[in-house]
C-alpha cells in the first residue's frame, strides 16, 4: 500500500532528513517507525502525504507512483488517509464535535450521515462528554483524541499518526478496526 524506493528528502538548507529510504507496508501492516528528535519521522510522513516532494526516489501508494500525480490530485489521495499530525492541527475556534463533523462535511457526507458517525468515533476514542468543548479547554491528549477521531471519521484505508504514543496508547482506543 505504501512503497518507498530509494526516497531521499534534502531541504532547501541542505539538510538531508531522509536518506535513501526502502520499505513497503501491506495491507492490514502495523508498522513502527522510531528514531530520535530530528532523525526525519515527520519528514518521511510528510512525504507519503505529498505535504514534501522528494529530493530523490519513488513513492508508490496503493500500486500509484505518486511522483507525476498533479498538485489537484493531492486531496484525492489524501483522502484514502486517516492523518493524526504532531501538532494535531485542530480548528481553534469550532467545537471537538465540528473538528471532526468538518472533515467530513469536506468531503460531502450526508448531514444524516455526520450525525451517525461523528458521536460514534467520539466514543470510540472516550471523548463523548467532551464533544461541546473548544480544543483550548481540552487536555493534550484529549486534543490529540480529536486530531485521532478525525482521522477516523472517514473510514480511511490507512491510518498514519506523528507520534502516536506520546499521551496516550493508540492500541486503547482503535479497538478492531484494520489500518495498514
Ligand atoms: N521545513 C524544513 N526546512 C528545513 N529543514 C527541515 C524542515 N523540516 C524539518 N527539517 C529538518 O529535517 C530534520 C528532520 O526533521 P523532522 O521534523 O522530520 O524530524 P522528526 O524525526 O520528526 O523529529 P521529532 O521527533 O523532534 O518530531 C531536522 O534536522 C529538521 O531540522
Ligand atoms: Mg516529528
Amino acid at each position: 500500500m505504501i512503497e518507498f524506493r530509494n526516497v531521499s528528502k534534502v531541504y532547501s538548507t541542505g539538510t538531508e532528513a531522509v536518506h535513501n529510504a526502502n520499505f513497503s507496508i501491506d495491507k492490514g501492516e502495523f508498522a513502527f517507525l522510531i528514531g530520535t528528535s530530528g532523525s526525519g519521522k515527520s519528514t518521511l510522513i510528510k512525504l507519503i502525504l505529498k505535504e514534501e516532494e522528494p529530493s530523490d526516489g519513488n513513492i508508490i501508494i496503493n500500486g500509484k507512483d505518486t511522483t507525476f500525480l498533479k498538485r489537484s490530485r493531492v486531496p484525492y489521495l489524501r483522502r484514502s488517509m486517516g492523518i493524526v499530525f504532531q501538532d494535531f492541527r485542530l480548528l481553534p475556534d469550532k467545537t471537538v464535535y465540528d473538528n471532526v463533523a468538518y472533515a467530513m462535511y469536506i468531503v460531502r457526507a450526508t448531514q444524516r450521515h455526520i450525525r451517525r458517525q461523528v458521536p460514534m468515533v467520539l466514543s470510540l476514542v472516550g471523548l463523548s462528554g467532551k464533544a461541546k468543548m473548544y480544543p483550548h479547554e481540552l487536555s493534550g491528549g484529549e486534543q490529540q483524541r480529536v486530531a485521532l477521531a478525525r482521522a477516523l471519521v472517514n473510514n480511511p484505508s490507512m491510518l498514519i499518526a506523528d507520534e502516536p504514543t506520546r499521551k496516550f496508547r493508540s492500541r486503547d482506543c482503535l479497538g478492531d478496526n484494520e489500518f495498514t
